[in-house]
Formats: C-alpha cells, structure tokens, sequence
C-alpha cells in the first residue's frame, strides 16, 4: 500500500533525477547508477508504516541504515541547490540570451551537495562536545548558587544512533558532575523491543537531584508506555504536567516538566499547581513555541529541543516559522530565558548538519 507521507520525498527525488542527473553529460550507465543512488535515498521511507501502535520500521544493519539516510540528506541538499539552480537558470535565459551552462551546472549542484552530505553527515553522527552556559536566575537562593545542571535532548536513539553513541554521551555528561540531569524529550525513534538494549546505558547517569524529563512528538510515534516504564526502569523520573521541589537546607528550587502537545494534554499551568511561592521555576518543554505562555506562568528558565537548531540553512529558516520563531540559542521572551538547545543528535531520517553542531548542554546557575 502506498504510504502518503511517501508522495512528497518521491516529487523531490523525481525534481533532483530530471534537474541534476539527465542535464549531465555521463554515459548513461555512470547516470544510471547516480539515479539508483538518489533512488535510494527514498528506499528507507518504504520501510517506514503505519500500524495501530505507531509507525513500525524493518530492522536494518546499522551502516546500511546509515547509508540510506545518508543519500536521504543528499537527495534533500541537492533539491535546495537545484531550486537555486534553477532560477538562475530562468534569469539566465530571459536577460543574458545565451544557452544556459545546463552540464556544468548540475555538475556543481551533484559535487556541493555530495560534499556537503559527508562533512554534515559526518557533523550529525559524532558525539557532541560540552557547551558551557552561565545563567543568572533572579531569586536563586545563594546555595544553589553554583548548581550544575547537565542537558541531553533529542538523542533519538534508533537505527543510526546506537549503543556506543548512548554511552559515550552518558560518559561525557557523568564527567561533568551535574547536581541534576535533564531530558526534555525525543529519546527514540523506535520500539521498545529493537532499542531498550541501545537506550540501557542512560541507566548509568548519575547526578546528586538524580534524571528528570518530559516526553518529546517522537515519543508518541512508538509505544509511548512501553518506553515510560522501561526509561522509569533506568532510574528517569518523567514529570507528565508535573513539578519537581529540590531542596538545599532550607531553599528550594522548582524543576517542572509540560507534556509533549503531540498528547492532545500539553498544560504547564497543571504543572505548576501547588508550586512553593516565590520559588524559581525551570521548565522543560520539549517545543519552543509555548515560551510566551510559559513565561506568563512563572517559569524562569524555559529549556527545549525539538528543532534540532535547524540542521541546514534554509531548513532553519522553515524551522524557525513551524516554531514560534525561535530555532536555537537563548532567547528572552517577557523576562523568561529560554534556551532552545540543537540537541544532542537529531531524527535518525536526516543525519546531517552544517553550521549547527548538535551539543550537550550544561548550565551552571548563578543567584541575580
Ligand atoms: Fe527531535
């Protein structure tokens, strides 16, 4: 059966064959074989179904997945090179009168989005480094002063991101000695069954105020209650429109969790009920683009995912409008600081990055 989420990827597969392969003076079988590489570039998405618990994907070995989520990446950067191409392409011919270099352009567009698809392939696969933030909370008590809270966001652990990936994040976030470790969602793309043994080394995080979370879309996409028992199994405490009160003597600080809009039940002002008074509240909320209710409600440091930073210009431009503006960075929104993190990897389908290195994040607050 024909899967509808398939008929986009097959126009822009058809658009990159017509506009960057046939133009090429190759021999055909040499283009032949390139139209076979773009092809494959959609072959993973064929795998992908719908079934009443989510979508469901065949089990593929690591590089092939890797491989076919590469040329995906590919196929999607030549697009954008050949709707560039292609207007030039029109100007050229209405104001310079002269047959259009039609080879040579499409040879460029084939080498840059070829090139562009390894290094950013590259730049999507390996393991984050540590970014550092220093943020002033306004009413921090002075013994938190100081408090270091590590971020992982976005990890998506599925057919490309495996195991060794996992641990080597866990490893790195442990050696920061975090007073607390936060996860605002996104841990999987997959069911419990094929990833519970990738996701095991979350297990070993450790943290003195222990690992808390809320739930990311992708969540929701594979058995949602099979992966909230198995990740309470790894010591994770998900806070589902929930609130959090760490205590240091006799200060408090509030860490408050909103459920994934994708739930149909997204509520921070649930989250918040019964939260101390005059208490600095950090939220997690796995999307950005509640931050302005969310700042109406109290919070004082919003932290999200979900946009991945953008990946690859252009698509940032398409993330920043889907999300309220704000794609990555800290932002203020009414007096809230929010920092939208790049993730700490992204959606296993499009592996690739360029100027947007994917990140573990960690904050160390400061009273105001
Ligand atoms: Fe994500």
């Amino acid at each position: 059966m024909f899967n509808p989420f398939m008929l986009v990827p097959c126009l822009i597969c058809l658009y990159d064959i017509l506009s960057m392969i046939f133009p090429l003076r190759f021999s055909w079988p040499l283009k032949t074989l390139l139209i076979l590489l773009i092809l494959s570039g959609i072959a993973k998405m064929f795998l992908l179904r719908m079934t009443p618990s989510g979508f469901s994907i065949l089990e593929l070995p690591r590089n092939l997945a890797l491989f076919l989520s590469a040329m995906f990446s590919m196929m999607i950067t030549a697009a954008i090179l050949l709707i560039m191409k292609d207007i030039v392409q029109v100007f050229w011919r209405l104001f310079l009168h002269a047959k259009f270099p039609a080879h040579y352009a499409s040879l460029t567009v084939l080498v840059l989005a070829a090139v562009s698809t390894v290094y950013g392939v590259y730049q999507g696969t390996r393991v984050p480094g540590v970014i550092r933030h220093d943020v002033k909370i306004p009413g921090l008590a002075k013994s938190f002063d100081g408090l270091r809270v590590a971020m992982i966001v976005d990890i998506h652990v599925g057919s490309v991101n495996r195991r060794p990936f996992v641990e080597s994040v866990v490893e790195k976030v442990n050696a920061l000695s975090p007073d607390v470790i936060l996860i605002p969602g996104d841990f999987v793309d997959g069911h419990v069954k094929d990833r519970k043994f990738d996701l095991e080394p979350l297990a070993d995080l450790r943290a003195k105020f222990g690992v808390l979370a809320v739930t990311g879309n992708h969540e929701y996409y594979y058995d949602l209650q099979g992966w909230l028992e198995t990740l309470k199994g790894f010591g994770i405490k998900f806070l589902n429109n929930e609130h959090a009160t760490i205590t240091s003597g006799d200060s408090q600080l509030v860490i408050a969790g909103s459920l994934d809009p994708t739930s149909g039940n997204h509520d921070t002002a649930r989250a918040l009920q019964n939260a101390p008074a005059n208490v600095p509240v950090i939220l997690m909320d796995h999307q950005p683009k509640f931050a302005n209710g969310n700042a109406k409600l109290g919070a004082s440091l919003q932290l999200s995912g979900h946009t991945h930073g953008g990946q690859i210009p252009v698509v940032y431009e398409i993330t920043r409008k889907l999300n309220g503006g704000f794609v990555r960075g800290w932002y203020d929104v009414d007096g809230m600081k929010l920092y939208v993190s790049p993730g700490t990897s992204q959606w296993d389908g499009f592996p690739m990055r360029l100027f947007d290195p994917s990140e573990i994040s960690l904050f160390t607050l400061h009273a105001e």
